[in-house]
This record gives structure tokens, sequence and C-alpha cells, in this order.
């Protein structure tokens, strides 16, 4: 009998690093880590202009890691954080995000070079990953070597991410896009500000008639729902409501169908951007945690709700308009 044994090729961790759709979503796999570290405030840097020799850096607050931390739980590859350490963040009590122990490569898809300083308990510990070096080691990747240099230092705690040695071939993430995908990801996460290029990504930014409340529903339980319609004639980019279960956002921001009525225009919905927390929905989640069962009661009560406020919202907003909104979706 032959005892076989695993071999991994260090090219494994730039092609885990690989699997995000765009460099905006792999960064927010950066901030991600940083909610999970119960950070209150994370610092995106993206250099103005292609070409430049700046680097794209992630800072936060958080509770940093310690170098045994940074060597067994940082370098270690597909480690289930939650199964380890709970599904709660230590001090924030936030739902963990990360779950699969491969985000921290995100940003290696955009950069050649990822530097991590990161500090606990006035020490500061840094460690260099390298893509090339990465690509030109034959051995197994536990073979390869990473520095790990910690010193004491007055800091406070939390983690820098230098993503270094931009792809050229790729564009830089698009600030726009950056923006409202993180507004999307953690618009309402308590206590979690996040600033690229010292601007505040907040959706209360948007200008418009905002409202916000809680609400108990018979099937779905309590939702809470915050929403803005844009005082701009100007379209939303990606709008609708986005729905939240358990922390974490479900499908494509939705307009409850009345995006399909053609009795509701086009151009008032795409002014409503917002967002929805039903925790009583969990039960009808599927398990890839991409969409909600649209036969389930919870659901079913929370779209027809939903379908009235909206259009009470838009009527009394665009009044002047000469809305016609007809009397059968109110009352169907
Ligand atoms: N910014 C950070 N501050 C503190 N600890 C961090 C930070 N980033 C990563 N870590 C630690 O490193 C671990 C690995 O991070 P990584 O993103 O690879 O996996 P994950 O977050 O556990 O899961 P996922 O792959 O789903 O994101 C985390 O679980 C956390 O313990
Ligand atoms: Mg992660």
């Amino acid at each position: 009998m032959n005892i076989a044994k695993f071999k991994v090729q260090p090219r494994v961790v730039y092609l885990l690093s690989n699997q995000y759709r765009s460099s905006e979503q792999a960064l927010k796999e950066l901030v991600n880590n940083a909610c999970d570290a119960d950070a209150e405030h994370v610092h995106i840097t993206i250099p103005m202009e292609l070409f430049s020799t700046e680097s794209i850096i992630i800072q936060d607050d958080g509770v940093g890691m310690s170098a045994n931390q940074v060597i067994n739980d940082y370098l270690n590859i597909a480690y289930n954080r939650r199964a380890r350490k709970g599904e709660l963040t230590p001090f924030k009590k936030r739902k963990v995000r990360g779950h699969k122990g491969i985000g921290k490569f995100a940003g290696l898809v955009a950069a050649s070079q990822m530097e991590v300083q990161t500090t606990h308990n006035k020490i500061t510990s840094t460690l260099v990953i390298n893509k090339d070096d990465l690509y030109n080691y034959d051995n197994d990747l536990e073979e390869l070597n990473i520095e790990v240099i910690s010193r004491a230092s007055d800091n406070p705690s939390g983690t820098k991410i230098i993503l270094s040695g931009l792809n050229q071939t790729l564009n830089l993430p698009s600030i726009e896009k950056l923006r409202e995908l993180l507004i999307f990801e953690f618009g309402r996460q308590p206590d979690f500000c996040i600033y690229i290029n010292e601007e505040k990504v907040t959706f209360e930014d948007i200008q418009g008639t905002k409202k916000a409340f809680t609400k108990r529903l018979n099937e779905t339980g309590n939702i809470t729902v915050s929403l803005v319609i844009s005082d701009q004639k100007k379209s939303l980019k990606n709008p609708g409501l986005i729905i939240r279960v358990g922390g974490r956002v479900i499908g494509e921001p939705t307009f409850f169908g009345l995006g399909h009525e053609s009795l509701v225009p086009k151009k008032f919905l795409n002014r409503i951007y917002g967002e929805i927390e039903a925790d009583g929905l969990i039960e009808a989640v599927n398990s890839g945690w991409d969409y909600i069962y649209e036969n389930s009661k919870g659901y079913a009560e929370l779209t027809s709700f939903m379908k009235r406020f909206l259009i009470e919202e838009l009527k009394s907003k665009f009044k002047d308009e000469t809305i016609e909104l007809e009397n059968e979706i109110l009352h169907e």
C-alpha cells in the first residue's frame, strides 16, 4: 500500500486571489476582514491615475493580530474562522463575515505584492507576500519561508494592507463603483465608517427624501427599513432596496416587482435606494445566501407591504410630476 499526500503548489494562492469578478469586489473582501476585526474605521487609498507607482492601502483600526495570530490564523489557508472562534466578533458582536479562510489574498488580483502591517498589544508585525515568489517557487507551499518581523511600537491596534506593483493591464478600481459596492454591503453596519481617499462612504450622502423606521409584520417579524428617494432626476446606479438577512445582503437590489409593472415609470423607481433588515426571513434564504424563496409567506408579506409603501412614497414625492399610479397595484 502507498500512502499519498497532497502537494500544494504556491500558485494556489494566486488562483485563490483570482476568483473575484472585479477588483472592487476583491477590495471588499479586505473591508470584510476589517469589519470582522471589530474595526470602527477603514481608510482606503486608491491612486488617482493609472501607471502611478502609488499603492492601494486598506487601513483599519480593528484588533490587529499578534505575531502568533499572523502565523497561525492569517497564514493558515482555508482555516474556518467561524468554526474556531464562533459566529460573533469578540467585542462588537458583529456577525462574522469570513468563513472560507482565503479572502486575504483578494488583493493579489490587482497587485504583485501585498504587505501586511498589523499591530496588537503594542507589537507591530510585518510580512510581505510577493506574487512572483509564489510563481517561481517549485516546492510545496508549506516549505516557502515568509518572514514575519515583530517589533514593539506605539501604534494603536489595527491592520494596514499595502498593495503595490499594481497590475498595469487592469484598470484601477473605480472609486465610484467601490463606494456603491461598499454602501450596499456596509451601509447600515453600526460603528463602521469607510473612507475612500478620505471621503466617507454613506448613502446618507445621497440628497433626497429619507425614511427610516422599524415595523413588525405578522409573518416576516421585525423589519427595519431605511431608504432615500433621490432629488436628482439622474438615475442612481444599481437602484432598489437590498434585503439583509442575518447580517448578509441577499441577492440584488429589488423593487418588489414594481419594476415589472409598467404602471410605475422606471425613471421614478431608479431614484430609490435603500435597505431592509429582515432577520425573520432566515429560514427562507437558500443555502448559497443569494435569494429568498419567493413563495415564502414572510417574503410575500414583505413584498406586498413594501409595494404599498413605495407607491405611497413615490406618489407624494412626485405629485408635481403627474405620476399616474393606478389603484390596481395598491389594492391588488
Ligand atoms: N484586517 C484584519 N485584522 C485582523 N485580523 C485579520 C484581518 N484580516 C484577516 N485577519 C485574520 O486572518 C484570518 C484569515 O483572513 P481571510 O480573509 O483569509 O479569511 P476569513 O476572513 O476567515 O474568511 P473569508 O475567506 O471568507 O474571508 C481571519 O479569520 C482573521 O483571523
Ligand atoms: Mg475574510
